[in-house]
C-alpha cells in the first residue's frame, strides 16, 4: 500500500481506502464487517469512512462495533464520518449544516461509532439555507473541542469550498481541508475541470468515491442484473438504468482488453485508473464481500503499468478525446 498525504496536512491516508454506503447493516453485518475491514486493514487500509445518513445511523453502529472487536491502536486508523441529510424529519434536523443541528450530530455518530473524536468529519453536501459562516463557525468548535481532528466537504461546488476557505482564513478558524467528490471513469468531469485549481492553489485534499461506479465497472452487469449485486437489492431502482444502460457496457466491455494486457481485473484497472490523479488523496472502495477486498486493494500494483499511450487509449474508449476537440 502507498501513502498519500491529505492535501496539505501533515496526515497521510493509504491510497486506497474502504467506505461503508449500502453495504454495511444492509448486505454486511458486524461479523462480515469484521472480516471485511481487517483484509483491508492487513493490505495496510488506513482510512475507513462512513456517513450518519448511511443506513440511517446503523452503518456507524455497525462500523463502531466492528472496531470494537478488531480492538486496533486508535493512532493506526482514520475514521470519518458525513453529516447534512440528518435522522429525523424536524425543521432544522434534515437537509442542513446549521449550528445546532452540526453540534448534536456529531455526539450521535461518534456515540454510534463508539469513538471519543472522528478523523475528518465532512459537511456531506451544501447547505444554500444556512450561511457558510455559521457552518465553518460550527465545524471550527467541534475541531476544537476534539470531536473531529479536521474537516471537510463533498460534492460542494467550487465557489462553495473557496468560500469557506476564505471566510475560514479570515476569521482564523481551522477551514476545511479536503472534498470528498465521485470520480470513475464515466463520472470524471467536476474533478478533472472545476476541482483542479483546489488541488494546485490550495492544497486541498480528496478522497473520491464510486470508484467502480457502484460496481457497473466491475463488467458483473454486462450479462444482466446478478441478484446478489448492488443493483440487484431492494430500492436500488435508481442504479438499475445506468447499469443496463447499452452504451455504458459497450464502454466496460471495451475496456476488457486493456484489462487483459495488464492481465488484471475491470475492477483493478479501473481502481488503477484513478491512483493515476496525482490530485487523488485515497481512492475510497465499496466492499460487500471479503474476495472483493483482497482483489480491489491488488489496484496499487496496477497504476503504475498504465502508461501514457494506455490512459490515452482508456479515454478514448469512454470518449474523452472526443468531448474535448469538440469533433
Ligand atoms: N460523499 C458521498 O456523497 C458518497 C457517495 C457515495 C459513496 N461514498 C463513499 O465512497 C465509498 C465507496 O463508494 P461505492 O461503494 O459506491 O464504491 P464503488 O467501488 O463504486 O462500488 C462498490 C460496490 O461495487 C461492488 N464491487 C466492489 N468491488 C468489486 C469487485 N472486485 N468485483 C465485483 N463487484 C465489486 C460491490 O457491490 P455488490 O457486491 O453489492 O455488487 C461494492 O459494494 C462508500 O462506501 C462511501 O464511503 C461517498
Amino acid at each position: 500500500m502507498k501513502y498519500r498525504h491529505l492535501g496539505r496536512t501533515g496526515i497521510q491516508v493509504s491510497e486506497l481506502s474502504l467506505g461503508s454506503w449500502i453495504t454495511f447493516n444492509n448486505q454486511v453485518d458486524v461479523d462480515a464487517a469484521v472480516e471485511i475491514m481487517a483484509a483491508a486493514y492487513e493490505a495496510g487500509v488506513n482510512f475507513f469512512d462512513n456517513a450518519e445518513a448511511y443506513a440511517r445511523g446503523q452503518s456507524e453502529e455497525v462500523m463502531g462495533a466492528a472496531l470494537k472487536k478488531l480492538g486496533w491502536r486508535r493512532g493506526s486508523y482514520l475514521v470519518t464520518t458525513k453529516i447534512y441529510w440528518g435522522l429525523n424529519d424536524g425543521i432544522n434536523e434534515k437537509n442542513t449544516l446549521n449550528r445546532k443541528r452540526l453540534i448534536e450530530a456529531i455526539s450521535g455518530s461518534l456515540e454510534r461509532l463508539q469513538l471519543d473524536y472522528v478523523d475528518v468529519l465532512y459537511c456531506h453536501r451544501p447547505d444554500r439555507n444556512t450561511p457558510i459562516l455559521e457552518t465553518v463557525w460550527a465545524m471550527h468548535n467541534i475541531i476544537e473541542w476534539g470531536q473531529a481532528m479536521y474537516w471537510g466537504t463533498s460534492e460542494w461546488s467550487a465557489a462553495e469550498i473557496v468560500q469557506a476557505i476564505e471566510i475560514a482564513e479570515r476569521h482564523h478558524l481551522h477551514g476545511p481541508v479536503v472534498e470528498q467528490p465521485v470520480y470513475n471513469l464515466f463520472e470524471r468531469q467536476r474533478f478533472s475541470g472545476e476541482y483542479v485549481r483546489f488541488y494546485t492553489e490550495y492544497g486541498y485534499g480528496s478522497t473520491t468515491f464510486s470508484p467502480l461506479s457502484s460496481g457497473l465497472l466491475t463488467g458483473k452487469y454486462n450479462a444482466g442484473i446478478p441478484q446478489d449485486s448492488r443493483a440487484g437489492t431492494t430500492k436500488m431502482d435508481w442504479l438499475q438504468a445506468s447499469v443496463t444502460d447499452k452504451n455504458n457496457l459497450a464502454k466496460v466491455q471495451a475496456l476488457e482488453s486493456i484489462a487483459k494486457e495488464l492481465d488484471c481485473s475491470l475492477a483493478q484497472l479501473s481502481l488503477a485508473w484513478c491512483l493515476k490523479n496525482p490530485f487523488v488523496s485515497s481512492v475510497i472502495t465499496g466492499a460487500s464481500r471479503v474476495e472483493q477486498v483482497h482483489e480491489n486493494m491488488q489496484a496499487s500494483e496496477i497504476a503504475p503499468k498504465i502508461t501514457p499511450e494506455l490512459l490515452e487509449r482508456i479515454d478514448k474508449v469512454f470518449g474523452v478525446h472526443l468531448e474535448e476537440d469538440g469533433d
